[in-house]
């Protein structure tokens, strides 16, 4: 079997567009709307990479950050609790809250809001994940690069593979395959979903990128695929599956997966393969959507 590598830009750049305005402060601009924000806020679970990814722009911008984290794994491990996004977090000067699993996070980030306005400020909320038609247009601009790669080098593209959570990812690259017309199908491998939920929740999103695009209507309900078989005990709780991947790929590849998102995606692909969905000649691309750095936050779960 071929493995091909692409290295795809549109993942590595947070979908936050700013411009310097006459009077030296940043306008932000996160959805349709810029507004002239000192303040971020948003929310995710403890060991969040897009919680991490909002700090780290947030500092190059000079935004003030104030994250939520969700204590959804109920794990009192130091290292999950302190180390991996959590210490990149603070790091990169973010305020973190901490609040019980089961939290309303929406409406906990509009009692921030509120609170930061009585004092003056002019916050702005990105939803959990960035999982809104504005998060999703960086995977819209993933699945144009990935195409524009395989079309350079002739390579056909079968299947694309990916983890799928909070929904932004794969709705974006639905909504982008769509709008090239690429014909490559999407498998969402489920992080803490069923996969009716999933699928539900994807399809809603994919629907409202499209709407956002200009090309309305345009995702068929078929082309929404996920798979629920390989959550495990629940989000952020390692299987063994999620283990063998992340170490298989360390060890034949040198790659780094993470063991809440790609580690399980790469374990259901795996899984998939082993149980013979693909015929060989097919050519599947693994959408490595990275967060290495919570590998550190499972310290335990890797060197037992
Ligand atoms: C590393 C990683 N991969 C995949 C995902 C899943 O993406 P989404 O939440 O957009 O479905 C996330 C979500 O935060 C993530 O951090």
């Amino acid at each position: 079997m071929a493995v091909h590598s692409f290295l795809l830009n549109a993942m590595t750049v947070p979908v936050l567009l700013q411009e310097e305005t006459k009077h030296g402060n940043w306008n932000f601009c996160w959805g349709r709307h810029c507004k002239n924000a000192d303040t971020i806020i948003t929310q995710g679970a403890t060991q969040s990479n897009h919680v991490r990814q909002t700090a780290a722009i947030c500092s190059k911008l000079d935004l003030r950050c104030e994250i939520l984290l969700e204590h959804r794994t109920g794990s009192e491990d130091p290292d999950y609790l302190e180390n991996g996004n959590v210490l990149l977090d603070r790091l990169f000067g973010a305020n973190i809250l901490s609040v019980p699993a089961g939290t309303d996070m929406d409406a906990a980030m509009e009692e921030t809001a509120a609170e930061i306005r009585k004092n003056g400020g002019n916050p702005y909320i990105i939803p959990g994940g960035g999982s809104s038609p504005t998060g999703a247009l960086g995977y819209v601009n993933c699945a144009m690069e990935l195409v524009g790669q395989a079309n350079d080098r002739s390579l056909r593209i079968d299947h694309l593979v990916t983890a799928t959570g909070s929904a932004g990812t794969q709705a974006g690259l639905l909504a982008g395959l769509e709008g090239t017309r690429s014909g490559i199908p999407v498998l969402g491998i489920c992080v803490n979903a069923d996969k009716e939920t999933q699928e539900g929740k994807v399809f809603a999103l994919a629907e409202k990128t499209a709407e956002f695009l200009g090309i309305p209507g345009s995702i068929k309900r078929e082309s929404v695929v996920a798979n629920g078989d390989y959550v495990g005990p629940g989000y952020g709780l390692s299987t063994d599956g999620m283990i063998e991947a992340v170490q298989l790929l360390a060890r034949e590849e040198g790659i780094l997966l993470d063991p809440v998102y790609s580690g399980k995606g790469m374990a259901g692909l795996i899984d998939l393969v082993r149980k013979g969905k693909y015929r060989k000649d097919e050519n599947i691309v693994f959408l490595h959507t990275g967060g290495s750095a919570g590998l550190f936050a499972y310290r335990k779960t890797f060197t037992a």
